[in-house]
């Protein structure tokens, strides 16, 4: 029975260490000034205490965009679009959502502003601690604005957790509803108050998938059995890899279907495409986020002789009437191709029937599209990240495609 004595002791540490930091240390909610980083790793700790007892769900949060949240070259180089464009007025926006213990401790604007810009942040962006003491989401107001409390207890789904020596817990039903995740992803704030032009999600709440009952975790933070914390008996938990551009996920985000008419020397191929998502798709925020469908016919040796593209999206204009992919700046949304709730999209497209040919190919692919914006935009974000022209938010993402060989007579 070694191995029960090691794990004893190794809790008993734990324990110990968990007393040390959260106990011991008054909550001061950064009363105190001049205190300034301390005090906030006090009132919201790092993902990293957690992961001694939360290995399993510290390892998916670890690997999903949330806990990069203000790492990102692009968030990087847009934050800096921002602060120019604001001329440092209201420092604390971008970070309601992606760094949002800044709620709390609004005076410390300039040291989320510098940790972001380092590139190498100590603070978490959306960390364990800032979904874990929301204790209520107003939701009457626009956009929701989410209650904390920090203290020792943190919220959570179970009404039969089991006591732990680190932090108390509570029960909330917030947990396992969409009014969580809506405090950050309903909408953005942009330059002109758009309103539902610019939702993020649009008529969510009349999706079938919403009215048979599924909330953003269903899909988002899908069911599986395994450990809540480290040795603790299997029960249901929920993934926290967050999966959405990134995973299994995106396969079910569309349907595509092909149909090909040759008619003579005119070909026309008509794609009907289905959103499978019960909220936009995408969702528009940042300014640049699109989906791309790419049509490609291959003729003779496979050459390409046939190339065009829809492009799901919203397009902004700033004060001036310019075009702009930055929605801080936007007063005017010019254009909405975005895919809507269960929306089914038909397209067709009209070419030259390819010649000296017994057969064609029909590739039909729907992309997220890689960022979009100005040269000396797009060239900070390649100087800000360590991959360069290689940083994946110049890449495509492939969502869906299809192939097909058509015979000509
Ligand atoms: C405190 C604000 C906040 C809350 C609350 C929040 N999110 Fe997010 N979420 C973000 C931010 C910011 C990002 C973008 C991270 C990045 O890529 O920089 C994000 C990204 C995501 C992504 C990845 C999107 C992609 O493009 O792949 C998914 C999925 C997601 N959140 C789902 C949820 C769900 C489900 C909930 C509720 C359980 C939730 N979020 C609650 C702020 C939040
Ligand atoms: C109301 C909440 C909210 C605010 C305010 C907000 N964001 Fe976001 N941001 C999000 C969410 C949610 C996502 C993930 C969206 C998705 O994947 O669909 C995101 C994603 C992003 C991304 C793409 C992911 C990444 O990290 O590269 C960038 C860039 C970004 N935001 C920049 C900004 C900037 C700059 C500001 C301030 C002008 C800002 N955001 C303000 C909620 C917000
Ligand atoms: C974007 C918000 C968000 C973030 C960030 C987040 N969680 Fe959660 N967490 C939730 C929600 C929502 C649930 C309940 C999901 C459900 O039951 O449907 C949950 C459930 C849990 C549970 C109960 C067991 C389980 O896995 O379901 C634990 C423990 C937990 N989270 C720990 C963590 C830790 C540790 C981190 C950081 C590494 C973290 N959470 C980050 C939203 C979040
Ligand atoms: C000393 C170990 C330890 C540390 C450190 C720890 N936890 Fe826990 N936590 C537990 C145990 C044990 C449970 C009970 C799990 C159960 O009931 O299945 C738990 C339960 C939870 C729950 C579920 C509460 C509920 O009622 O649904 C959440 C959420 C949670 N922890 C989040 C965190 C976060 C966030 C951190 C870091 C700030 C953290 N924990 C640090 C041991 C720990
Ligand atoms: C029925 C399942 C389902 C539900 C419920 C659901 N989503 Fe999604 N969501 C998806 C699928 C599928 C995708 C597409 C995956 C992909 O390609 O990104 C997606 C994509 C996303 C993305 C990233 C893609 C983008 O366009 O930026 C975010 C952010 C997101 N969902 C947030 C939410 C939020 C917030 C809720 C709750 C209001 C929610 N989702 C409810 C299935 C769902």
């Amino acid at each position: 029975m070694s191995h029960r004595i090691a794990v004893g002791l190794f809790g008993f540490v734990v324990i110990l260490s968990g007393l040390f930091f959260w106990t011991l240390v008054p909550f001061s909610q950064g009363a105190e000034d001049g205190a300034t980083k301390t005090s906030l790793d006090k009132a919201f700790p790092q993902a990293t205490k957690c992961k001694r007892c939360h290995e399993r769900a510290y390892e998916e949060w670890e690997a999903s965009p949330l806990s990069r949240s203000i790492h990102s070259p692009a968030f990087r180089a847009s934050l800096h679009e921002y602060l120019t464009f604001s001329s440092g007025q209201d420092k604390a926006r971008c970070f309601r959502c992606h760094a949002p213990h800044i709620n709390e401790f609004p005076e410390q604007a300039e040291t989320f502003v510098t940790q972001a810009q380092s590139g190498d942040p100590a603070l978490d962006g959306v960390g364990c601690a800032q979904c874990h003491l929301i204790q209520h989401v107003d939701r009457t107001k626009q956009p929701p604005v989410p209650k904390y409390v920090t203290g020792k207890t943190l919220f959570g789904p179970y009404k039969d957790f089991v006591h732990n020596l680190a932090h108390q817990s509570m029960d909330l039903d917030l947990f396992r509803k969409t009014d969580l995740c809506l405090n950050c992803h309903l909408a953005v704030p942009t330059a002109a108050n758009l309103g539902n032009k610019n939702d993020l999600l649009g008529s969510w709440a009349a999706s079938a998938s919403v009215k048979s009952g599924k909330q953003c975790q269903t899909c988002h933070m899908p069911e599986q059995v395994g450990e809540s914390a480290n040795g603790e008996k299997k029960r249901t938990i929920a993934n926290h890899s967050f999966p959405g551009r990134l995973g299994k996920l995106r396969q079910e985000a569309a349907k595509l279907d092909v149909a090909t008419q040759v008619k003579g020397a005119q070909t026309t191929v008509t794609v009907t495409l289905r959103n499978l998502v019960p909220h936009n798709l995408p969702t528009t925020h940042p300014g640049w986020a699109s989906v791309m469908l790419d049509l490609t016919i291959k003729g003779k040796n496979l050459k390409t002789v046939f190339n065009d593209q829809r492009v799901y999206g919203r397009t902004y204009a700033d004060a001036k009437g310019t075009p702009t992919v930055f929605d801080f700046k936007a007063v005017k949304v010019v254009s909405d191709t975005v895919l809507k709730p269960d929306e089914t999209r038909i397209e067709t497209f009209t070419f030259p029937t390819p010649k000296d040919t017994r057969s064609f190919d029909v590739e039909v692919s729907l992309n997220y599209a890689p960022v979009t914006g100005p040269p000396a935009f797009l060239q900070r974000i390649e100087a800000e990240s360590t991959k360069g022209a290689q940083d994946p938010v110049f890449q495509p993402i492939p969502i869906v495609s299809s192939v097909e060989n058509i015979p000509l007579r």
